[in-house]
């Protein structure tokens, strides 16, 4: 079984990601993170997110993994526990610009699929159903209203950022308009979908929403 979650930021999509693979006992693969993770390289290496020929050469050298944490999955990056420091609002906004570059879609692709290989896995992103995995057991697509998005990206933001809320709604916004109207593997749900908005609904809801059309799809 591999279920595939997708969705902009801020819908819910990690902490109901995390809890149903929890419930199911299935393995968890946040694949944002392995675009933070070139992200976080490419800043190292002082490239900028437009230049295909560095950002090639980079993921060719790079090797990233997820090694299991005591609070989740830790994201090794050529042997470096990069989990914390990509998640700042600076990585946000360039994982969100290297990620339309085909470049990086393409390296990042060998990878999901390598990793999907496992199988019994939920995987979350912008993609998963329509490109990585079309061929999923289960698809969802996760949104909410632009507001509460925001409201939770600031109250998750809040241990690593000053950033103020209209501040964290405008990047938002940015990030959204760059990841749904980029050529490759826009953002947008799977035809064969179930859409779910958890715009009023607490994250056990939508959990329970999603097991329950699981139980009944297999
Ligand atoms: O889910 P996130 O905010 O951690 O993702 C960071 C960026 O990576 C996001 O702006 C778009 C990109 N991304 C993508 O293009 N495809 C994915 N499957 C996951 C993330």
């Amino acid at each position: 079984m591999l279920i595939t979650i997708d969705g902009p930021s801020g819908a819910g999509k990690t902490t109901t990601s995390r809890l149903l693979a929890d419930r199911l006992d299935y393995r968890y693969i946040d694949t944002g993170a392995l675009y933070r993770g070139v992200a976080l390289a490419a800043i190292w290496t002082g490239l900028t997110p437009d230049d295909d020929t560095a950002l090639e050469k980079l993921c060719s050298t790079l090797k990233m993994e997820f090694m299991p944490g005591e609070k989740g999955l830790r994201l090794i990056s050529n042997g470096s526990d990069v989990t914390d420091q990509i998640r700042t609002p600076e990585i946000s906004m360039f994982a969100s610009a290297v990620s339309a570059r085909p470049v990086v879609r393409h390296f990042l692709l060998d990878l999901q699929r390598r990793l999907g290989r496992e199988k019994k896995a939920v995987f979350e992103g912008r993609d998963m159903g329509t490109v990585v995995f079309p061929d999923a057991d289960v698809k969802f697509f996760l949104d909410a209203s632009p507001k509460i998005r925001a409201l939770r990206r600031y109250k998750e933001l809040k241990s690593v950022s000053s950033q103020t809320l209209d501040a964290v709604e405008r990047d938002m916004r940015r990030r959204d308009e760059n990841d749904s109207t980029r050529n490759l593997a826009p953002l947008k749900p799977a035809e064969d979908a179930i859409r779910i908005d958890s715009t009023d609904l607490s994250v056990e809801a939508v959990v329970d929403r999603m097991l329950t059309v699981i139980e009944n799809m297999v």
